[in-house]
């Protein structure tokens, strides 16, 4: 079983062990809720690391909405067993109060890069994201730390931040699993609804369908999103959040394709929000 420690001081004290032996730490940070998506992200960090250490934190400075925080599925024995089955040599699982002790007044932005896709919806989400991971940076100090690509606007910043502030860590991008349906997987989707589980693999589908208009050799943006967003034509009305074909670095929105690009979605099931992304030309890893 990992070993589960909540104080700061603890955790420092447990990895002194590991880094003194020089071995690598490897670092997956969750707010839990675990699925196969998660599992990859361990499993690949297992591989690459001697001493794997994951956190579990639902962290609540990245809510933009607080029932979002109140609803957010917790699923701790669950998270416990894929955890163990991945070989998790450690878990950090702080609370609020113990991440949190006194009134945070210090904050990471990137204020450009926060500008596009989920970010113009999402007021303060990636600044509450930056600086959690900061500071679970910090505390692990890992080698290498793990991040899916599904959030690729996350990534996106994660690694901008580790370039711009000089971070002494590796981030590694892990591939999106997904479903055989294509729907990427998300501990949001134990929320939809059965007739909306049915419309969610749509999300992946426009995705791809605008893919496959740039492998046929359409470079202009607006026609390319006109072919995705037919394929979203069953959902609901106004269910698209946005459909954006971006650079994959700045995250700033394009007119023509004469590059790679990210081509990223956000959509709106109920009250479920689903996003997910496609590297074009496909990415390797
Ligand atoms: O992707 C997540 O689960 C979270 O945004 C993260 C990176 C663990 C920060 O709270």
């Amino acid at each position: 079983m990992p070993e589960i420690v909540s104080q700061t001081g603890r955790l420092r004290e447990l990895l002194q062990t590991p880094r003194a032996a020089g071995a690598s730490i490897g670092f997956v940070p969750t707010m839990g809720a675990l699925h196969a998506g998660h599992a990859r992200l361990l499993e690949v960090a297992r591989r690459q690391n001697q001493f794997l250490a994951a956190s579990i934190f639902v962290n609540p400075l990245q809510f933009d909405r607080p029932e979002d925080l109140d609803t957010y599925p917790r699923t701790w024995e669950q998270d416990l067993r894929l955890c163990r089955d991945c070989g998790v040599d450690l878990i950090f699982a702080p609370t609020p109060e113990l991440l949190y002790p006194r009134q945070q007044l210090t904050f990471v932005e990137s204020p450009s890069l926060a500008a596009h896709l989920c970010g113009r919806f999402r007021p303060g989400h990636f600044r509450g994201v930056a600086t959690v991971v900061l500071k679970l940076l910090n505390l692990v100090q890992p080698n290498r730390a793990y991040f899916g690509r599904k959030d690729a606007q996350q990534l996106a910043i994660i690694r901008r931040m580790a370039l711009d502030l000089d971070l002494p860590v590796e981030i590694v991008p892990v591939p999106t699993v997904r479903e055989p349906d294509g729907l990427a997987l998300s501990s949001r989707n134990l929320r939809l609804t059965p007739p909306q589980r049915v419309l969610a693999p749509l999300l992946y589908r426009s995705l791809r369908a605008a893919a496959e208009a740039i492998d046929a050799g359409e470079t202009s943006v607006p026609v390319i999103r006109q072919r995705a967003l037919a394929v979203l034509s069953p959902c609901p009305a106004e269910s698209v959040e946005y459909f954006e074909i971006v650079d994959p670095e700045t995250l700033v929105p394009l007119d023509r394709v004469a590059a790679p690009v990210l081509i990223a979605a956000a959509l709106w099931l109920g009250a479920t929000r689903l996003i997910d992304n496609l590297s074009w030309p496909a990415t390797s890893d």
